[in-house]
């Protein structure tokens, strides 16, 4: 049984009936989850607890006293949508999931997944706001906790704030007749004031609030410049979240882990613009078109990048374009990577010590294959570098410092994948970078740290 194999769906039950097997306690809350969602409930049993028997009593569910035969399950299998079976003996709970499977009738046994054909997530019941957290029968008791801690994030009048959106949904479509401006106007309405008034019950001024947001729903799209840290998801803003949950289209590059893209709203496009087998990086200035052009046909567009939009990511030239083809730009700063790698590696980039400042470097290759830095700034004590390229040019970049007054042995430390769960740290000295990379096998994305901080690193993650 693969625990992965399972599809979280809302089952309409409103014109279907669903049949328990079983009397006893745990039937009579499998009953209790179709009540009030399924209009017919039939009951299988000999023997029925009080709570079932008061539920008959009420005309809220049927009752048939007897034992699940073969000849009785086979009669009413055909018109049923569901079955729950739920008695005591394993036995009779798998004959009555052999029939139900024998005519595709889903089919659930209590605590025994098995035979069962689905399985009943944990539920947060807040209709017709419900939350389903299923982990696959792997811990059951794992999804009760999730619930516990997803409830207490939840307002209390959620279903109210529903049902109110449900009500004006007529009202919106013929004022906002295009789907853009009526999806702006309703995450405009979530993000304001209104909601607090849905919530509340106050329909009225909830309603002001939501006509408000209809009338300014921006009709113009905009640009978002958000920094997503270094690769860790539990580095990302809340800014950035709540971007990534109001996009219309989303540009990334292999800097942005799936971890990550997971928590872009998913019906925001997704549009990759960095380096792929066939071909190199997207020439910057077809991304600042892509953007430009997206923004001017209404889109929130958001432009992910790897650690600081504003550190070493072209975040500078971004905004100017957009700026310039008059567009609206937003940025969201994000956790750079020299903030994300020293923390999970545990090393400080500046220490009382020996580090009275910390340097932020990068550099490309010239023609010739040099270097273009201020070497003699960069080669000093009682500094911290980090340093932002890929590995090729390191080897050079630490001949550099050595030749401009850098001892050999002067501390470097190389975090690849920093912040990730697949991140290694690799410990060395300016004179052994260039082994290291060879011989550990580094790969990009890796942040050199190099100063006497690198003395100072605790060897367990801190993060
Ligand atoms: C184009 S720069 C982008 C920097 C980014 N804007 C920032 O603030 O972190 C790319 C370089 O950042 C560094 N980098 C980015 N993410 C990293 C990570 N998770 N681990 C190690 N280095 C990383 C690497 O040196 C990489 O070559």
């Amino acid at each position: 049984m693969d625990d992965d194999a399972y599809l979280p769906i809302a089952l309409r039950l409103d014109d279907a009936e669903a049949l328990v097997v079983g009397g006893g306690g745990i039937a009579a809350n499998k009953t209790k989850l179709l009540l009030g969602r399924c209009p017919r409930i039939l009951v299988i049993a000999r023997d029925l607890n009080d709570e079932m028997r008061h539920w008959q009593a009420a005309g809220r569910i049927d009752i048939i006293e007897s034992d699940a035969t073969d000849a009785l399950l086979e009669a009413h299998l055909p018109r049923l949508r569901l079955v729950f079976a739920a008695t005591d003996d394993r036995a009779v709970n798998r004959r009555v999931a052999e029939l139900a499977r024998a005519h595709r009738v889903p089919v659930c046994v209590v605590d025994d997944p098995e035979p069962s054909t689905f399985i009943t997530p944990a539920i947060i019941d807040r209709r017709p706001v419900q939350i389903a957290i299923s982990t696959g029968g792997a811990a059951p008791v794992l999804a009760r906790r999730l619930r516990t801690q997803i409830e207490t994030l939840l307002p209390d009048g959620l279903g109210g704030l529903a049902r109110f959106m449900r009500a004006q949904r007529h009202w919106i479509r013929t004022n906002l007749p295009d789907m853009m401006p009526r999806k702006r106007a309703w995450e405009d309405f979530l993000d304001g004031p209104g909601v607090e008034a849905a919530l509340a019950g106050e329909t009225e001024k909830a309603r002001e609030m939501l006509a408000a947001a209809a009338e300014h729903a921006p009709r113009r799209g905009e640009a978002w410049l958000v920094g997503a840290g270094p690769g860790n998801p539990d580095l990302l803003t809340l800014g950035a979240l709540r971007l990534m949950q109001n996009a219309d289209s989303v540009l990334y590059d292999q800097l942005i882990p799936e971890s990550i893209l997971d928590r872009v709203r998913r019906d925001a496009e997704r549009v990759f613009v960095g380096k792929q087998r066939s071909r190199h990086t997207l020439p910057q200035s077809e991304i600042n078109a892509e953007m430009i052009r997206r923004a001017k046909a209404g889109e929130r567009v958001l432009r992910l990048k790897g650690g600081d939009p504003f550190i070493f990511g072209r975040g500078g030239e971004e905004m100017a374009a957009l700026t310039a083809a008059g567009v609206n730009v937003r940025v969201i700063p994000g956790i750079t990577a020299a903030s994300g790698c020293g923390a999970a590696a545990g090393i400080p980039l500046t220490h009382r010590d020996c580090a009275q400042s910390c340097i932020f470097v990068t550099g490309h290759a010239r023609a010739d294959g040099t270097l273009d830095l201020d070497w003699p700034s960069l080669a000093r004590r009682g500094q911290t570098l980090a340093v932002y390229m890929g590995l090729t040019p390191l080897a050079q970049f630490a001949e550099n410092l050595r030749a401009h007054g850098l001892p050999p042995d002067w501390p470097a430390a190389i975090i690849e994948r920093g912040t990730r769960t697949d991140q290694r740290v690799h410990i060395g000295t300016l004179s052994t970078l260039a082994h290291l990379i060879e011989t550990e096998g580094i790969v990009s994305p890796a942040l050199t740290i190099i100063g006497e901080v690198v003395n100072y690193r605790l060897n367990e993650s801190t993060m």
